[in-house]
């Protein structure tokens, strides 16, 4: 007996989709978006002192630590075949202009010596900006010449390319700017070329929202500002998306080698669109302190699978363009990965 002709060609019952489902190592075939450590980058937090692992009450698993304590982490880093750190450092003492960030004896320039030492084929990369060193807390010079309180975007280009170069000259392998200013980017390469480093890459901050995500960072580095907001300079999350890429075009023209968009998971369209347009520039993705924490708060009290939920969210980041992932998981996930 003839088989019955297939209803259409092409089509169902010819295809299923979910022949590609039954076996796991089909699926694992199939599959496009892979994890692996080397992409991972973890956010550290360092304050002078010894002995130092101050918990950060909103970020479980996570502290401020002195840079005794750092030499372990980088350790650990090394061992789980991390992307790399990027450091955050709380001063001492704050300042209207953020002085510890551009001394070459800052909490910061200490972290990256003992970071060097510990393990020096971990990547160091730093965070470039003035929030967490200012007594105002902004991400620059304030000044009221235009009439209103700002943070004085062409003052603040001179100040964060003497911060970059301190870092650089203390041994860190990368700069990332943070602070959204206009120029910064130019600014950085410029102190950097003139000084000889012309190979230390800089992963901007390019596309770096206004973000309410940011409020545990916030205690963690005690960077919250004292007076109004960041929505001077960071971006407004209901902005044309097409100012994403401009930002990101304007700092791959001063320099950029790396652009990363914060936050990721709720800006996931906004990497996609830096993907499509600038194919083949390396995406990061900033997986922020707030993004980290609500999962932790979920899965303490057994609402969702922590692990599940940030493997499944990182893949999405990745899918969406982002190949390198700056995450508070990256210790934890390079274990899951294992
Ligand atoms: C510093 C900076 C911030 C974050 C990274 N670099 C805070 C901010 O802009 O207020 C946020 C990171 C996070 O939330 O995990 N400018």
């Amino acid at each position: 007996m003839a088989k019955s002709p297939r209803k259409s060609i092409g089509g169902f019952p010819t295809t299923r989709l979910r022949r590609l489902r039954y076996h796991p190592a089909v699926r694992g075939l199939v599959r496009e978006t892979r994890l692996s450590p080397a992409q991972l980058v973890l956010p550290l937090f360092v304050r002078s002192g010894r002995n130092l692992r101050q918990p950060i009450a909103s970020m479980p698993g996570h502290f401020q630590i002195s840079p005794d304590q750092l030499a372990g982490e980088i350790q650990e880093a090394a061992e789980l075949g991390l992307g790399g750190v990027i450091l955050f450092g709380i001063p001492d003492e704050k300042d209207s202009l953020g002085s510890d960030s551009t001394s070459d004896q800052g909490i910061v320039q200490q972290a990256i010596q003992v970071a060097k030492q510990a393990a020096p084929q971990v990547l160091v990369i730093t965070d470039v900006c003035f929030c967490e060193y200012t007594d105002h807390g902004h991400c620059g010079v304030i000044n009221s010449r235009t009439g209103r309180v700002d943070v004085d975007n062409d003052a603040t280009l001179e100040l964060i390319g003497t911060q970059a170069l301190s870092h650089v000259r203390a041994g860190a392998d990368m700069v990332a700017p943070s602070g959204m200013m206009d120029g910064m980017v130019g600014a950085i390469r410029d102190r950097l070329d003139e000084a000889g480093f012309v190979h230390v890459p800089i992963m901007s901050y390019a596309a770096k929202y206004a973000s309410a995500f940011y409020g545990p960072f916030r205690e963690a580095a005690e960077s919250a500002p004292q007076f109004g907001d960041r929505r001077g300079y960071q971006m407004d999350p209901a902005a044309d998306p097409g100012q994403a890429l401009r930002e990101v075009e304007l700092d791959l023209a001063e320099g950029a080698d790396i652009v990363m968009v914060k936050p990721a998971l709720a800006y996931l369209d906004i990497i996609r669109g830096v993907r499509d347009h600038f194919p083949g520039v390396p995406i990061a993705a900033y997986n922020v302190s707030g993004e980290f924490s609500m999962v932790k708060a979920a899965a303490e009290r057994g609402w969702i699978d922590e692990r599940t939920i940030a493997l499944e969210s990182l893949a999405a980041m990745q899918r969406a363009g982002a190949g390198i992932l700056l995450t508070y998981w990256a210790k934890q996930a390079a274990r899951w990965l294992a």
